[in-house]
């Protein structure tokens, strides 16, 4: 398998993965290298490969899931690992078992890796320094979500071929937004530049400290931007009402046929998903030639099962 395209020199050393803020351009570099060359697996008769033969990988989710969830079972399985879906509802949580009590009891089964997604910020990195095994970040309050910003870098370096030079455009509810978060600091560490978009109450205080441009107009920027990437508005996490109506809303930012007619003809449109159809994004636009949405979803396969082979290979090495 041609796993190393790019940073041969890299020794991979994480045995957590718990946000892109703490990687280098390299590290980055070498997990995009690494699912590379997994992207095969899921084309062969015989969708598996051994590395975690023997390995078990918990799927710890205390927040809703599709994508994420189902793309890290499926990397788990394509690497031949067992995989273990818990679920709140269904567990000790709902008689009052803490998180580290959970995972404690977890790693007495005898896991691996633990793919953590909770609503607290700092929840996985909490985790990693109170029990042994690997903890991969899943989405973490509004802090992180490591994996989509790998997966969002990894579909613009296929496309475009790098990322250096590119204007990225992160429109909507930022303040609310692991994502935009994970997207800001791969997209900026591989040589974009990232421009934040939204209204002023949905951006996060302390945006002037960010490596990010800031634009309170969409359509200010829309004609400059080679990648525009449209987030969700997280009506779950809205203490007040952050803007007038839903209509206003999307009479500014949303991402409609109208405005597509402004970009560049060779822009790409992603979405971290799931979309709220004709609030943040026109279906035309989400189904249409310039959306890679799906694509970031496939790519998402390769991505997590390259995190998981790292963190394992790391984990090895330190045994
Ligand atoms: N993008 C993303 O995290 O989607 P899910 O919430 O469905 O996992």
């Amino acid at each position: 398998m041609a796993l190393m395209r790019k940073s041969k020199q890299l020794k991979w050393v994480r045995k957590h993965l718990l946000g892109l803020r703490d990687l280098s351009a390299d590290e980055i570099s070498f997990i995009l290298d690494t699912a590379e060359g997994f992207e095969q697996v899921s084309t062969r008769s015989v969708k598996k490969a051994p590395p975690l033969r023997g390995k078990v990988v918990v799927n710890l989710f205390f927040e809703d899931s599709t994508r994420t969830r189902n793309s890290f079972a499926l990397a788990a399985s394509r690497l031949s690992a067992d995989i273990i879906e818990f679920t709140k509802k269904s567990s000790s949580v709902s008689k009052g078992e803490t998180l580290l009590d959970t995972a404690r009891n977890l790693e007495a089964l005898g896991i691996d890796i633990l793919v953590v997604r909770h609503g607290a910020g700092g929840a996985a990195r909490f985790l990693s320094r109170n029990i042994n095994v690997c903890v991969v970040n899943a989405g973490d309050g509004f802090c992180e979500h490591p994996t989509q910003g790998l997966l969002d870098v990894y579909t613009i370096r296929k496309i475009k071929g790098s990322l250096e030079g590119l204007k990225i455009a992160i429109v909507g509810d930022i303040a609310h937004s692991r994502v935009a978060r994970s997207d800001m600091w791969a997209m900026t560490k591989l040589g974009a530049e990232v421009i934040f978009v939204g209204p002023p109450t949905l951006m996060p205080g302390h945006v002037n400290r960010l490596p990010v441009r800031v634009s309170y107009s969409l359509d200010d920027i829309i004609e400059e931007v080679d990648v525009i990437n449209m987030l969700r508005i997280q009506f779950e996490r809205l203490g007040g009402n952050p803007f007038p109506s839903i209509r206003e809303y999307s009479h500014y930012f949303g991402l409609t046929v109208e405005r597509m007619k402004r970009t560049k003809r060779d822009i790409l449109v992603m979405h971290p998903g799931p979309i709220n159809r004709g609030l943040e994004i026109e279906s035309e636009v989400a189904d249409g030639p310039r959306s890679v949405i799906l694509e970031q979803v496939t790519n998402g396969l390769a991505v997590r099962m390259a995190v998981l082979f790292l963190v394992n290979q790391a984990a090895a090495q330190g045994d």
